[in-house]
């Protein structure tokens, strides 16, 4: 009932009165005011008015389930969420609960994450109270061979939910890592459990570096966080609606055609490595090029002086050549 609580004090500027919330939700007056002392105990500044009602002052940065339902706009992303305070892994934890019959939408969120995977087997750096990681499971009707191209779709969404709430413009490098100022402030993992001919579910793992003020040694370079980035404090549970809502539109869009032609040039906008000279990490023959925006279907093209090359993202990477990006 403290989501449903949540929600409705959000729905208004005033104040609600406790009688309304009672009729809501069917409960006594005491169920209610036991429920906003818990939302107060959680953090929530709640101003309580003779004749008036409840008013939410505000919000803490919290990530619970409470918090991420009672901000939710989506339609179906989020339809049950998984939150946790500590996990090995969203993604893993995802691709086991969608065994078990989550259904499509479902979203796993962590505050902290204890076996954390990045691209390439490498671990990802999840500590609590600073970070998102996230991991939504789709259960989607589409060609294996279309698949990859969900990853650029989820690039998309985060990008516009970060500038949503900062203002600030982040760009994306090929093809689904977020930066800002040249530096990465999110990573995310798609992962495929399929038949020989048929996909099981997807999940689309995100991590977000969000108020992080160090990094360590190995990757303090090249990672940094939206806090240092922008100089923002944001509300986690907030950028999370924000990416999803976004999600949304772009994944009815992807839907339609089954590849990126509706967004790839929205994407190209903010491709970071537009008209930027960089090296393909082909394990065959690595190559350096002009890349040149994404082809409708998520392929990078990179010119070279012998022409211009479709690059895909499962088979190489590409680095800037003065940089990361
Ligand atoms: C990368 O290497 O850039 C991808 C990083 C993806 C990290 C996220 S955090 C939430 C989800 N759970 C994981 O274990 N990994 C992804």
């Amino acid at each position: 009932m403290k989501a449903e609580i949540l929600a409705a004090l959000r729905e208004t500027d005033g104040y609600v009165s406790g009688q309304e919330l009672c009729e809501r939700f069917g409960v006594s007056r005491t169920a209610v005011w036991k429920a906003i002392n818990q939302l107060k105990k959680d953090g929530y500044e709640i101003e309580a008015v003779n004749n008036r009602g409840y008013h939410i002052v505000s919000s803490p940065d919290v990530l619970s389930a409470n918090e991420i339902t009672s901000l939710r706009k989506t339609k179906w992303v989020g339809s049950q969420v998984y939150y946790y305070d500590v996990i090995d892994s969203t993604n893993t934890q995802a691709n086991h609960l969608a065994e078990e019959g989550a259904v499509h939408g479902a979203l796993v969120v962590a505050d902290r994450q204890e076996a954390g995977k990045g691209r390439r087997g490498r671990a990802w750096e999840s500590p609590a109270n600073i970070g998102i990681f996230m991991t939504l499971l789709l259960k989607p009707e589409i060609e294996i061979a279309n698949a990859s191209m969900l990853t650029l779709v989820a690039a998309l969404a985060v990008t516009k939910g970060i500038e949503r709430l900062t203002g600030e413009k982040p760009a994306i490098k090929w093809p689904n890592d977020i930066v800002l100022n040249g530096k990465k402030i999110c990573g995310i993992l798609t992962e495929l459990s399929m038949q020989i001919d048929y996909i099981n579910h997807i999940i689309i793992g995100i991590g977000i570096n969000v108020h992080n003020k160090n990094f360590p040694d190995e990757i303090a370079a090249m990672a940094s966080s939206i806090l240092l980035e922008t100089g923002k404090k944001i509300k986690r549970a907030e950028l999370i609606e924000a990416i999803w809502e976004e999600f949304e539109t772009y994944y009815d869009l992807f839907i339609q055609t089954q590849d990126l032609s509706l967004l790839s040039e929205e994407y190209n906008r903010y491709l970071a490595n537009m008209d930027k000279p960089v090296r393909v990490l082909d394990p065959k023959q690595p190559f350096e090029g002009s890349a040149r925006g994404i082809t409708d279907r998520g392929e990078l093209l990179v010119e070279t002086e012998h022409g211009v090359e479709k690059v895909s993202s499962g088979e190489v990477s590409v680095r800037g050549i003065y940089g990361y990006v």
